[in-house]
């Protein structure tokens, strides 16, 4: 019930700022602007936004602080969702319950709402107006938030997704592979909030980087698992793309009973962790809890 009460107070919030954020774009290109808006604003968890959140406030930071991260990350995120979707990649018609991007518009717009989507979360974090604490930790959102989209973070997971697509892989290279194309946009949720934080002990950061990594890679994990286990019309996207398309995932490598223990070891990893805080974590545990049960 807190969970659920918390996760609507956010996703309400959060839906708020995006639509705020697009709607002041001019005019001058109204398809794209639509395509941009099509694609943020129809349903998605806001998972990313809930963790800026949760773990800003649990710090001690100011919620007018976390709006510029959360937004980013989940421009970001988007746009990561946009293109995995083309035709070159996962070749998906259904995102959200609703048809893709590309579908809805044609290609060049989806790959252009992903570019506009991307470069709109950075403009949000060098332009943010943030508190005088919290201006200090400026530059590292952006090193924080850039590292975790490219080469180094979701973009070169996603390139190893598509080298891995047709091959088998070894477990540690899946395991890579999915801390980079997931995780990593996961962990900077963590972590941006945790840069926020102008009083934050080293020991506490190593903390939250553990507990957000475990968390990241469980996040993927459960996707696998859920493409396999899962309902199209639940989860908003086709059930079994993965399979289709011969992907390497935790349930195509281990089985399905073997990705679930997996998943089940990394929410014990995840919560173990956090028994390391010393803050009040009754919420990022309910979450974390709430993320291996999750329908979609
Ligand atoms: C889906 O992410 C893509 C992955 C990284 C596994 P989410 O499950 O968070 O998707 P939305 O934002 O709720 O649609
Ligand atoms: C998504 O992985 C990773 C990114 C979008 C970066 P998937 O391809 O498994 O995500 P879904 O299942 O299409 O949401
Ligand atoms: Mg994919
Ligand atoms: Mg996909
Ligand atoms: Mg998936």
């Amino acid at each position: 019930m807190l969970l659920k009460q918390k996760q609507l107070d956010i996703q309400t919030h959060i839906n708020a700022l995006l639509d705020k954020k697009i709607s002041e774009l001019s005019d001058h290109a109204p398809i794209l602007k639509s395509a941009m808006s099509y694609s943020l604003l129809n349903g998605g968890k806001r998972m990313r936004p809930f963790l800026v959140y949760t773990v800003g406030s649990m710090l001690g930071v100011k919620k007018s602080d976390l709006d510029y991260p959360a937004l980013a990350v989940e421009f970001v995120h988007c746009y990561s969702l946009i293109h995995d979707d083309l035709p070159a990649m996962d070749d998906d018609d259904m995102r959200r319950g609703k048809p893709t991007c590309h579908i809805k518009f044609d290609e060049a717009t989806a790959i252009l709402a992903g570019d506009a989507l991307q470069t709109l979360a950075f403009d949000v974090l060098a332009h943010a107006d943030l508190s005088t604490t919290a201006a200090a930790s400026q530059l590292k959102l952006l090193q924080l938030l850039s590292q975790a989209s490219g080469y180094s973070g979701m973009c070169g997971g996603q390139a190893m997704d598509l080298a891995a697509t047709n091959h088998n892989i070894s477990q540690q290279r899946l395991q890579q592979l999915h801390e980079l194309k997931t995780g990593a946009l996961i962990r900077v949720s963590v972590m941006m909030a945790a840069a926020l934080s102008d009083n934050i002990q080293d020991s506490d950061w190593q903390t939250l980087e553990k507990y957000s990594q475990a968390l990241g890679l469980a996040f993927q994990v459960q996707d696998d698992i859920l493409d396999v286990v899962g309902e199209s019309s639940v989860l908003g996207k086709p059930q079994g793309s993965d399979q289709a398309h011969n992907k390497s995932t935790y349930p195509a490598l281990l089985g399905l009973q073997g990705a679930k223990d997996y998943l089940a070891d990394l929410h014990r990893q995840a919560l173990h962790a956090l028994d390391a805080l010393p803050y009040n974590t009754e919420l990022l545990r309910l979450f974390t809890d709430y993320n291996v049960q999750r329908n979609h």
